[in-house]
């Protein structure tokens, strides 16, 4: 091996980049730098050739092949970059935008869905709280939904929640399509130290179907764990929100429940804000007064010790409420349904975006 291997490789190579300049194609630059830096390329075989070189000539021809290297390396990230941009143009040139089509009225826009206003609204009362907003999955693992939540495989409360099952393929271990957004806590506190403030909206699904009930609903979970968090922490963010959604004349009544992953445990009731308790003939909450919207108490220790947390040092709080509940609330609505078989003229209603009429 000598230098003039080197000027010869260095010209073919000026060559072929020169080449590549005019129509230059990703796969092109790709073939390249395969037949000069890759494992086979010109590169790898010239550092084997230095060992048949003369021993008083390899230390300059190593620092040739390196300079060299070092341009070819510089030259195909150039070409490549031009290739992608290249690529880019050629796709833009073939699909020519018709900036002559007529763009859609106002009023033949879609408008957003009340459920997703509500949680909308919702996500910003509770960011205002200090709340931060996370997501879990929708299909999830008996450990998530079930086990960690102290839901054991022989627990009655998993009758409770008429579940979806999923074929994952291993009959003895389905998986699920949640029974609530309660597995986001578990997702949380796998994931994240105390002290956690954190709200996680999302579709959950049930086998259920009657006026109060949908097979696909959503729920909002809210968890927050600290040193010295106390059941009163609970009621005054129950409160806060409620107001802040439904404004002043909201109030909320909880009710001793039980639910395994929290203890004390409780339903939470809103008073009706469709009747302000007026009408007796109320067809939102039947006239009682009062509607459920959802459960809450204080994270359970078996709960915070699947988790790994310390028990003994943190304590929390926790809720899961239905949003398409609350969407009835505020909409005066008697049949949940209504927000899930698209119709349009019950949906034309919404405003397309917040706080505008339409
Ligand atoms: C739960 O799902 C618990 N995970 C809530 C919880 C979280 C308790 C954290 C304690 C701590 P429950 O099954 O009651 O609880 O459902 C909560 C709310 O979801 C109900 O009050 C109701 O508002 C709503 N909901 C339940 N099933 C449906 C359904 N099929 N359609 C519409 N809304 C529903």
């Amino acid at each position: 091996m000598d230098i003039e291997i080197l000027k010869k490789l260095e010209s073919e190579f000026d060559q072929r980049s020169n080449e590549l300049k005019s129509a230059i194609s990703p796969q092109e630059v790709e073939q390249l730098r395969l037949d000069y830096l890759g494992r086979k390329g010109h590169f790898p075989k010239l550092m084997m050739g230095l060992r048949d070189a003369k021993k008083e000539d390899r230390p300059m021809l190593g620092k040739e092949i390196n300079v060299l290297k070092a341009k070819v390396e510089k030259a195909i990230a150039i070409l490549k970059s031009k290739a992608e941009d290249h690529a880019i143009d050629s796709s833009l040139a073939c699909e020519p935008l018709d900036f002559s089509l007529p763009v859609q009225t106002e009023g033949e826009c879609g408008s957003l869905h009340p459920v997703t206003l509500i949680t909308q609204e919702l996500m910003n009362i509770f960011r205002k709280l200090g709340y931060i907003v996370f997501d879990g999955p929708e299909i999830e693992f008996d450990f998530y939904n079930f086990s960690a939540l102290n839901i054991a495989k022989d627990h009655p409360a998993r009758a409770m929640q008429d579940t979806f099952y999923v074929d994952s393929g291993e009959p003895q271990e389905p998986w699920y399509l949640r029974t609530h957004t309660s597995n986001v806590q578990i997702h949380a506190m796998k994931n994240l130290r105390p002290p956690l403030k954190l709200i996680a909206p999302g579709r959950t699904f049930r086998v259920d179907n009657d006026p109060t009930h949908s097979p696909m609903f959503h729920q909002i979970e809210g968890l927050v764990v600290d040193e010295g968090i106390s059941f009163g922490d609970l009621k005054g963010a129950l409160n806060d929100w409620v107001k802040a959604l439904f404004g002043p004349q909201a109030t909320t009544r909880v009710r001793p429940s039980y639910f395994p992953f929290v203890e004390p445990g409780a339903e939470m009731d809103m008073n009706c804000v469709a009747c302000f308790g007026k009408d007796s003939k109320c067809r939102v909450c039947k006239g009682s007064g009062w509607l459920e919207i959802g459960g809450c108490g204080m994270v359970h220790p078996n709960v915070f010790e699947a988790v790994g947390y310390d028990s003994e040092r943190y304590t929390g709080f926790a809720f899961g409420f239905g949003i398409d509940r609350m969407a009835m609330l505020k909409y005066g609505l008697d049949d949940l349904r209504i927000f899930f078989n698209t119709d349009p003229k019950f949906l034309k209603q919404f405003p397309i975006y917040p706080n505008s009429s339409n």
